[in-house]
């Protein structure tokens, strides 16, 4: 079928779930005829707005469409798009932030209504029913199985040799749950394809687009510097005993911070070799890979550049042994997650100085993109690492405050903190000592005496926080632009 023809199957209300994790592996044109065809019936003054299911963040030709077709009723779990954040801000969309291992199950579970229709993009589909994803996973498998319909973007940019390179897997529901039995990253459990009942099938829209990937900003001082940071306390903590000399797995976040980060580790030839399991596999793991660096690859996407996944594919045979895509629901899997002792690392928007991260909201009320996946791996992870450059804008904003104006990851899971000034460890370490810490390793030299003096105040207590001057920086940058105008009494 065509897209336009595709896109009739889609009803407004109804719940559309969609394949692919960030834009990797993402539908890319029937969203878009959803889109156009939501337009159209605006313009005849019919309502049109449908519920939306992803892995994560997507393309534009998904998130960013809808969104300016004013076509999206609901979104989960997690959404990076500039024109949909808009409407999640303006509180036109109803924006439902889950962590990513969750989704999965909450649609199984019913928590979330019913899934109408799947959309997911493959490199084969057969008469059978048998579907083989292309680079990104998400929650494909598990709304595959629960739709009433499935469209297919059989998407010719990606070789059908991929098969064999994911790893489908969905865990039975309580009460008849058992142990997900990964015991290394390169352990297969699972299916090389989806099967689906055939029946199910709606469309298939065969297409030829690449990905919609954004390239990395080129590393700067600072993000290079939190890279060679967290390279060498890593280093440390192994000469020190508390990490095996054969390494665990790394788990490391999306963005400029973490693709900085697994360069320098890779540099760093006092870390041996290590395996990746993560949620998104960067530019820099397969890099590494090439470089002998990393060994293993367990993700949930190949978001790498259309560059690089042109080199993949056309290296498949180098790549197929060295890399698995899993659903979401097992790339972040806290079950998982603590048998493999994970490092992970992910980036902060705003940390207080008692350990606390916001990775959300910016100034507490404006959310950025979701929690994702750092809260799935940061609780159950063996060294959870937090970085964040130490300020924002032009050094306004102090990215360590007194106390951060919302909370995703609390002092209880947060064991490092890493900014381009140095690392804080937190483990073991009472309120006041944590704040100590990070004031003197972590913050920009700026913010150093303003956070002395709050700590200074003379509040009793075990965590001393003066609930009427907490946010006094943060009430600084919105009078004024500028938190170095704060002022505690
Ligand atoms: N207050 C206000 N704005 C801030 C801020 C703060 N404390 N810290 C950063 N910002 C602004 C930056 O200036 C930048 O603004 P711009 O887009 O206008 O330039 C923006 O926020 C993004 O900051 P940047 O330093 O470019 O962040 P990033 O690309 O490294 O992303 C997160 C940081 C936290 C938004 C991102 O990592 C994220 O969404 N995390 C949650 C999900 C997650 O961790 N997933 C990984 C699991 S595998």
């Amino acid at each position: 079928m065509t897209a336009e023809e595709a896109a009739l199957s889609v009803n407004h209300d109804e719940h559309v779930g969609f394949g692919g994790f960030t834009p990797a592996g993402c539908p890319k044109v029937v969203p878009k005829a959803i889109a156009r065809r939501a337009m159209e019936e605006h313009a005849k003054g019919h309502p049109f707005r449908i519920g939306m299911f992803t892995g994560a963040s997507s393309g534009d030709s998904l998130d960013g469409e809808l969104a300016r077709s004013k076509a999206v009723k609901f979104r989960t779990p997690y959404q990076s798009s500039k024109d949909l954040r808009a409407l999640l801000n303006a509180r036109e969309t109803d924006y439902f932030d889950l962590h990513l291992s969750e989704l999965a199950q909450n649609l199984r579970y019913g928590f979330l209504g019913k899934v109408d229709v799947a959309i997911v993009e493959a490199c084969e589909v057969t008469e059978n029913g048998e579907i083989v994803l292309t680079c990104g996973v998400g929650i494909a498998p598990t709304i595959c199985r629960l739709a009433d319909k499935i469209i297919v973007e059989l998407n010719h940019r990606h070789p059908a040799e991929l098969r064999g390179m994911h790893d489908i897997y969905e865990p039975t529901d309580p009460p008849y749950r058992r142990e997900i039995p990964i015991y290394t990253p390169s352990d297969r459990i699972g299916e090389a394809i989806i099967k689906v009942n055939p029946s199910k099938i709606a469309a298939v829209v065969e297409t030829d687009v690449p990905n919609e990937g954004s390239p990395f900003a080129p590393l700067d001082e600072v993000t290079m510097a939190i890279g060679r940071n967290v390279a060498d306390f890593l280093v440390y903590e192994m000469k020190a005993g508390r990490l095996p000399k054969e390494f665990v797995p790394l788990q490391s976040g999306v963005g400029n911070v973490a693709n900085a980060v697994l360069g320098c580790m890779g540099e760093n030839k006092a870390i041996p070799v290590f395996n990746v399991y993560t949620e998104v596999i960067q530019d820099a793991v397969i890099k590494l890979m090439e470089e002998g660096r990393v060994r293993f690859a367990s993700g949930c996407s190949l978001t790498v550049s259309n560059a690089v996944i042109d080199k993949i594919y056309a290296d498949l045979s180098f790549f197929k042994d060295k890399v698995l895509l899993r659903p979401q629901e097992i790339s972040n899997n806290p079950e998982v997650a603590r048998r493999l002792g994970l490092i992970t690392i992910n980036t902060a928007l705003e940390a207080d100085i008692f350990g606390n991260i916001n990775s959300t909201h910016v100034s507490g009320t404006r959310m950025m993109n979701g929690i994702g996946g750092s809260g799935d791996f940061t609780r159950s992870g063996m060294l959870s690492i937090f970085t964040t450059p130490s300020t924002a804008k032009d050094g306004k904003i102090s990215s360590i405050v007194p106390m951060v104006s919302h909370l995703d990851h609390s002092e209880h899971s947060v064991k490092i903190l890493i900014t381009e000034y140095g690392v804080a460890d937190l483990r073991g370490k009472s309120p006041v000592q944590r704040a100590q810490t990070i004031i003197d390793n972590c913050v920009h030299p700026d913010y150093k005496p303003l956070l002395k003096e709050y700590l200074a105040l003379g509040v009793k207590g075990h965590t001393p926080q003066d609930l009427r001057r907490c946010f006094a920086f943060h009430e600084a940058l919105a009078t004024g632009g500028d938190m170095h105008n704060a002022r505690f009494s």
